[in-house]
Order: C-alpha cells, then structure tokens, then sequence
C-alpha cells in the first residue's frame, strides 16, 4: 500500500513536471541531405514529407503529412530509422515548438480608470486619430527626468496617485511664503492638473498620467481670492535649472477685453526662456482659455506670448470643445472632455479620483507629451520645442471651421493651431532634431493709427 501510494506520488508529480515543460513536438523536420533539391524531393515523397523549403544548400525543411503526427515521435518510429539509413540523408530532426513573445508591447495598465481613459488608450487602427501615447511610452518614452511645475493653486501631495511622483524639496507656495504647496479648502484645480499631467502609473489607483514616470512640482501662485503679479512672476521663474516644463491652466477671466500681464511677469516668461534650463529655456504650457468661440485668446497676453505655448482642446467627436476659443496664437490642441460622454479622468482632491474639463486638462496633457520629447532630446531649446510641435501636429480630419495653409506652407486652424499632438511623432523628429539656426529678431518703425478695436 505504502510503495503503491509513493508510486502515485512520483507518477502526478512527474506529469505536473513534464505539462509545465513539455515542447509541443511540430510537423516539421530539419533535414541535411547530401544532394540537390531533387533529391531531397524524392527522399520527402518516400517517407510521407512534403519538402517545404531549402534553408541554404542541403538543409531542408521536410513536413510530414501523415495525420496525428504530433501524438508521436517520430525518431522511435519505424520510418525514422528507414529514413535514417537512406544514404544521402546525413542528419535529421524533428522541430518542436519554441516558446516565444511577441515584442509588440501593447501598453496597459492596472490603474483603475485606465479602459476609461479614451484619449491615451488609442492606437492607429481606431476611428479616431491617436496622440501618440502607446507608442511613444512602450519605446520607453515616459518622461524619466523631466520636471513638470504645476504653477496653480496647490495640490494635494499626499494622493496616491502623486504621492511618488513629485520633488517636494522643490515645492513652494507664492501666497504664503512657505514649502507647503497644499490648496486651500475645496480647491480641487491644481490636483487634476497634476494627475493629467504626471499621475503614477500601474498602481491600480484612479489614472496614468501624459508623462507617467515624469516628476512634478507643486508650486501654489493662486489662492481662493486670486493671485498677484509677484505670485505669478516668481512661480513663473522659480528654480528655473531644476524644472523643465511649466504647466498653466488659469489666466485673466474669458470674455473680459484685452488683458496685459504686469512687466514682472513678462520679465519673469522672457528671464525663463533665456536662463532657463541653463540657457536652453524654460517651457511654458498656457491653456488656451476657457471663452468658447465668442472669445479669442488673441486678447490674452499670458496666452499670446511668443514664449508660451498655447494649447486647445478637440473632443471625441474630432470638432473644437465647446469651451475652447479661437486665435491665431494656439500652437496645437489635445483631446478634451466634451462634457457629454467622453471625459478626462483625474486626480481629485482627498485621494479620490475625478473628472476634469477645460483647456485645464488640455495644457498638462501637453506639458507630459513635451516631457517626453525632452527625454527623447535634452538638448532642445525652448524654440525647437516650438518648431517640433508646429511640424509634427496632425490636421487630421478635425472638423469646424476652416483650415488654411499659412506662408510657410503648413496647415494651421484658428481652433487647433498646427492639429493634435502626437507623442510619438514629437519623440521621433526630437530624436533626430538638428537644432535651428540662431534666432533673429526683426521689428518695424512704429506707427499709430487712429482706429478703435472691437473687443469681445
Ligand atoms: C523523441 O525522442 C528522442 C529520443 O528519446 C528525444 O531525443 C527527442 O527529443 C524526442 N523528440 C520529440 C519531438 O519529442
Ligand atoms: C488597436 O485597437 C484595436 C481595435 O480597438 C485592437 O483590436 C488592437 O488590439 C489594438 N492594438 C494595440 C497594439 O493596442
Ligand atoms: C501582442 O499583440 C497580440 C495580439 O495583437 C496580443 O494578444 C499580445 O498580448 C500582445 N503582446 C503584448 C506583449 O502585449
Ligand atoms: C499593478 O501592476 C504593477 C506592475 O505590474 C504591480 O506591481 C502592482 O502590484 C499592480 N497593482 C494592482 C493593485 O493590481
Ligand atoms: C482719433 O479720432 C477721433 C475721432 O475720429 C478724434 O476725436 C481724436 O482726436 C483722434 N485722436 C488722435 C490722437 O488723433
């Protein structure tokens, strides 16, 4: 009885050992025949081969036609050893199969929003065009050493799905004078922008942000009464060595006439873009404005400065978002809510996830798209960046309104800018990215015309 069970024992534990390892046995054979393709034909017709293919001169590939052949070995059977001693047969052996991966590297997550996270979770085989994402991230452009400020009213540092992902020796709150950059009560802004653009990735918690292995920074210049020009101008320029990217989703209120930022702001855009990055320039990410098309963001100093990059916003259904306006200054758009049906996911306040809308959500999606393209080439300068997101912006088929081909001869939309952004095209082209000649600066004697403007 013992010796019986001891049997029993070795017999399930050498199947459980032969299932895991077992090489399934294919009907192909390596065959090296001492002669010409004819020869290796008759040899394969008397055996009950079909010759497939010569590999290189003598070796050939020989597949049995005889059914059930994978239940057998064929080496213990009686043809094997006629085959074995046919004369010109030198060498034979049957094929079984390897078990291989495909390198293909679909990117998923186990992040809890991530199947909703339509507009990362695209590929170029869907209806909609894609941003790039999935490919960009599987070649391993994530946003590894790039520094991403959150220049907004305070985030909540202890999420999460930021917790890891942030330098809090960088933070800085601009209202109050301290490191704590946490917002005031009910102030939700500053933490959705911080998931979109950086949120930790594969922690099975809310979202994967643009740049999920990018770091970022707190830095609050905004409180629940407003902020001021010395909050925004020393965010603006705050550790401008140590952070790449500067992210801006807020600006004067929409459909309100002109706005010009105090001298000390503009001081502190055209300080970051000449020190910045030491002496490559900073990168200033402005959202576009939230004004709809009876604004125009033309009227928006912040937005229309040479030295930010503004952003728009396109919903699923590829038209302009309701709530984002038209100028001549946006540089490109990204995916938006559309306020219906497709959503952005975020990062909310006390650990909890959220959802966002807005060219709030438009601009960090592009500051961790431009995080990647800086890993992919840390030798861009603030106008490369500028020139890259012109070139490799994708018209598309967006839809609404008109697209016109500018002097240059590139597409340009009042809404989108040069298209949507592409992830993958930004990391390519900086890959290879040669570096524009020195920038010049032309200017025309002034002259005053007597005219009133029509505000919006
Ligand atoms: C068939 O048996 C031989 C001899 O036992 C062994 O070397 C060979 O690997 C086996 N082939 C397959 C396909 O299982
Ligand atoms: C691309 O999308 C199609 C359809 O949604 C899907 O079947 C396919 O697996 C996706 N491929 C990759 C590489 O994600
Ligand atoms: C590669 O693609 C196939 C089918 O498109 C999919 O089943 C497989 O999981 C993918 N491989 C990886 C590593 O994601
Ligand atoms: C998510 O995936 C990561 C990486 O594969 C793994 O380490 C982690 O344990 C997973 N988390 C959950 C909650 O499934
Ligand atoms: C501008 O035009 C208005 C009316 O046409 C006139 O009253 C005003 O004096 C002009 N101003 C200047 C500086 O020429």
């Amino acid at each position: 009885m013992r010796i019986s069970m001891i049997f029993l024992y070795c017999l399930i534990s050498l199947n459980q050992y032969v299932s895991l390892n077992q090489r399934k046995p294919s009907d192909q054979f390596l065959v090296f025949v001492n002669g010409e393709r004819t020869d290796a034909l008759r040899i394969a017709n008397k055996y009950g081969f079909r010759l497939m293919y010569e590999i290189f001169p003598k070796r050939f590939v020989f597949q049995r036609i005889e059914k059930n052949h994978d239940r057998r070995n064929f080496t213990r059977t009686r043809t094997a050893s006629l085959l074995a001693r046919e004369s010109r047969v030198l060498y034979f052996q049957q094929q079984q199969y390897n078990i291989r991966v495909l390198r293909n590297s679909t990117v998923t997550f186990n992040d809890s929003k991530w199947k909703d996270m339509w507009y990362f979770n695209l590929n170029t085989t869907d209806v909609i065009p894609d941003q790039g994402f999935l490919r960009a991230w599987s070649k391993g452009y994530t946003g590894r050493g790039i520094k991403i400020a959150i220049v907004d009213n305070g985030v909540e540092i202890n999420h999460p799905d930021l917790i890891t992902n942030q330098i809090t020796e960088l933070a800085f709150n601009f209202m109050d004078g301290t490191t704590n950059p946490s917002p005031d009560s009910g102030a939700s802004h500053g933490t959705k922008c911080a998931g979109i653009a950086t949120a930790v990735a594969n922690n099975g918690h809310c979202i994967v942000g643009a740049a999920y292995e990018a770091k970022f920074v707190a830095l609050k210049m905004m409180d629940n009464i407003g902020s001021t020009s010395t909050s925004e101008a020393g965010a603006l320029s705050y550790r401008i060595n140590d952070i790449d990217i500067y992210t801006n989703s807020w600006g004067p209120v929409d459909r309100n006439g002109f706005h010009r930022p105090d001298s000390i702001v503009l001081q502190a855009l055209e300080n970051g873009i000449n020190q910045g990055r030491n002496g490559k320039g900073s990168i200033f990410v402005w959202a576009a404005g939230n004004g709809g098309p009876d604004d125009n963001c033309n009227c928006d100093g912040y937005v229309n400065s040479i030295y930010t990059i503004a952003i728009s916003g396109v919903g699923y259904d590829l038209y302009s978002a309701h709530y984002s306006e038209p100028c001549s200054v946006i540089m490109a758009c990204t995916y938006g809510s559309d306020d219906l049906e497709y959503f952005v996911e975020t990062t909310d306040l006390n650990g909890q996830c959220g959802r966002f809308t807005g060219t709030s959500t438009t601009a960090p999606m592009a500051a961790g798209i431009l995080a990647l393209t800086l890993q992919a080439n840390m030798d861009l300068t603030w106008r490369d960046i500028q020139h890259l997101v012109v070139q490799t912006s994708k018209p598309h088929n967006l839809k609404g309104g008109i697209w016109k081909t500018n002097a240059a001869g590139i597409r340009y939309h009042e809404y989108y800018g040069f298209g949507l952004m592409d992830a993958n095209a930004l990391t390519e082209e900086a890959r290879k990215w040669k570096g524009l000649p020195k920038f010049r600066k032309c200017s025309s004697i002034l002259q005053t015309v007597n005219l009133s403007l029509n505000t919006p």
